[in-house]
């Protein structure tokens, strides 16, 4: 695939009003969500709740894009039809989550390194013919008085640069996710000063390993108070913040920043995203939204596991979406 046509998958993600919908929960990650309603995660189940979400009326002219699972995007909708097509149709991107989750980091307690390396150029080639377009990969780090180490901070950019120049090798746009946690009591201060140390050592190595910026995109934390910590943040100190914590370490070449919500309430998340898009300051990059829970918390909630409840799944779903694709250019009130 030429590099303009990475560059047009970008930037068709970030269009004005859209963002992407991150539905790639593991299974053990998605039972624990279907733990909270009670419904059993089998394969049925897990393939109705999100044909629910991907078949949702008018909810494409908000979603660019939905990040798929393996088993998702191997799967076949009620009527047969493989699920990717269900996406296609309605115009929206199919992407796949690549990384095989955040794995202790030896020798650094309390550290985790994300894996899934080996193999990769191989597994790029099947999701291709399998219809994915972009990829994400996810790096966490946690904040304490002393972490993220360097050593944590450096495996972690050098792990999302090979995986994105694998990436761009399959003609697949890389989303790249150096996730620093909100949970714990530090300041938001501490926030910013970790996600500018994380994210300048993320390009760098994006650098050195020649990954094409304007054929990926960032998906980052936002800046925000730990969850814990004792004085919070207002909506108006986080959008400034995180927009020059960005300023400052993302390039002009990037097309576009897609927030992951992280564990903040769904109004929160989009509050944060409308008051960044609202600054009145110039910015290089869309600003947008890959949200998991803060996108499917409600809809999860009202459908309930139960197939008399579709419609009602799939209206809080479209609220929820209707809310943060206003959010990317400041119209939500
Ligand atoms: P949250 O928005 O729930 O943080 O999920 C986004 C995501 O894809 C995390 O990797």
């Amino acid at each position: 695939m030429s590099e303009n046509k990475l560059h047009a998958t970008a930037r068709a993600l970030v269009q004005d009003g859209k963002g992407i919908l991150a539905a790639d929960e593991s299974a053990p990650t998605i039972k624990k969500r279907f733990d909270i309603i009670k419904a059993e995660s089998t394969e049925d189940n897990r393939r109705d709740y999100r044909e629910m979400l991907f078949t949702t009326p008018n909810a494409p002219q908000y979603i660019s894009g939905v990040i798929l699972f393996d088993e998702t995007i191997r799967q076949k909708a009620a009527d047969g039809t493989p699920l990717v097509k269900v996406l296609e149709s309605v115009g929206i991107i199919p992407g796949i989550k690549v990384d095989m989750g955040a794995k202790d980091l030896a020798g650094h307690p309390g550290e985790k390194v994300t894996e899934g390396l080996d193999g990769l150029r191989e597994r790029f080639a099947d999701y291709a013919k399998l219809g994915a377009r972009f990829a994400k990969w996810r790096a966490v780090y946690q904040i304490t008085d002393t972490l993220p180490s360097p050593a944590c901070i450096a495996v972690n950019a050098h792990a999302l640069a090979r995986y994105a120049a694998l990436a761009q090798e399959a003609g697949i746009v890389p989303i790249v996710e150096p996730e620093v946690l909100m949970d714990g009591s530090h300041t938001i201060e501490r926030c910013d000063e970790v996600t500018e140390t994380v994210l300048r050592s993320v390009y760098g190595e994006l650098a050195i390993q020649n990954v094409s910026l304007e054929g990926s995109l960032l998906k980052p934390n936002m800046v925000l108070s730990g969850k814990d910590c004792a004085e919070q943040a207002s909506v108006d100190e986080v959008a400034r913040r995180t927009v020059r914590c960005l300023k400052r370490t993302v390039p002009s070449a990037v097309p576009g920043i897609v927030f992951l919500s992280g564990g903040q309430s769904d109004e929160q998340a989009t509050l944060h995203l409308n008051a960044m898009n609202k600054l009145d300051e110039p910015r290089p990059w869309k600003l947008s939204f890959s949200y998991g829970r803060a996108l499917q918390a409600a809809p999860l909630k009202a459908w309930g596991g139960k197939a008399a409840n579709r419609k009602a799944g799939q209206d809080a779903f479209f609220e929820r979406a209707k809310a943060n694709g206003l959010a990317t250019t400041g119209a939500y009130a």
